[in-house]
């Protein structure tokens, strides 16, 4: 069977934290799930859901964020008015956050035609996880893999040794035409390749040492929105 036309896929941004969401739905099904929403975003997002005529079956969060809150729980309570919740949360077993369903390495999310198999990630956060579509080719990195960069690792339990490895093992050990959907881009690109990250990421192309030396040396400022994001997205966003 062909898949041609059968998926639908969008990649939403949200400009105050430079974060993206995607959007993937199964035509056939009219069923869909959503990555990384934001609470300010939900209006935007459940207008193109209802739009686009599907029914969203899951809210995905690949770690608990420290830049914003996630739009899961509001996003639950517009849409589980009756009895039988149709809306279903997810996120990583080893997040330490609350969910409907924890997943954990080599775990399948099944939406109709949409599989996404999950990739434990560690070193970002010890909860990442990546998501990977092979049906089309693409992996959804979170915070564990930018376009050109990665995610900080000097909060939330971050391991820049554990990122280096994550990397290593599970995402460059992907095809090299596979795109990388990172959850956020702070310099207006959209998607990448694996062939092309190996080749062209300044951090991960170091050695293992030398990565870990640039992680200690970034001196990032402090999340402005961290004391309030975090302790929300531990329950799923306030809901
Ligand atoms: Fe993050």
């Amino acid at each position: 069977m062909t898949t041609r036309g059968v998926f639908i896929f969008r990649q939403l941004f949200d400009r105050s934290c430079c974060g993206y969401s995607y959007l993937i739905g199964d035509r056939t099904q009219k069923i869909g799930l959503i990555i990384d929403p934001v609470l300010e975003q939900v209006d935007r997002d459940l207008k193109l859901i209802d739009e686009l005529g599907l029914e969203l079956k899951y809210v995905l969060n690949t770690h608990v964020h420290a830049d914003h809150v996630t739009g899961s729980g509001l996003i639950k309570s517009r849409l589980n008015l009756g009895n039988s919740p149709k809306v279903i949360s997810i996120i990583s077993e080893s997040s330490g956050a609350e969910a409907d369903i924890f997943v954990d390495d080599g775990d399948v999310i099944d939406c109709g035609l949409i599989k996404l198999n999950v990739t434990y990630t560690p070193g970002h956060t010890n909860g990442c996880m990546s998501l990977i579509d092979h049906t089309n080719r693409r992996v959804f990195t979170g915070d564990t893999l930018f376009i050109r960069g990665c995610g900080r690792t000097d909060f939330q339990e971050g391991s820049a040794s554990k990122l280096y490895d994550s990397v290593h093992s599970k995402l460059f050990t992907l095809p090299d035409d596979y795109h990388v959907y990172p959850a956020h881009d702070y310099n207006g690109q959209l998607t990448s390749t694996i062939g092309e990250e190996k080749r062209l990421n300044p951090r991960l192309t170091k050695p293992r040492d030398e990565f870990i030396e640039i992680m200690k040396n970034l001196n990032l400022t402090y999340p402005k929105m961290m004391d309030v994001a975090v302790p929300k997205n531990l329950i799923c966003g306030g809901k």
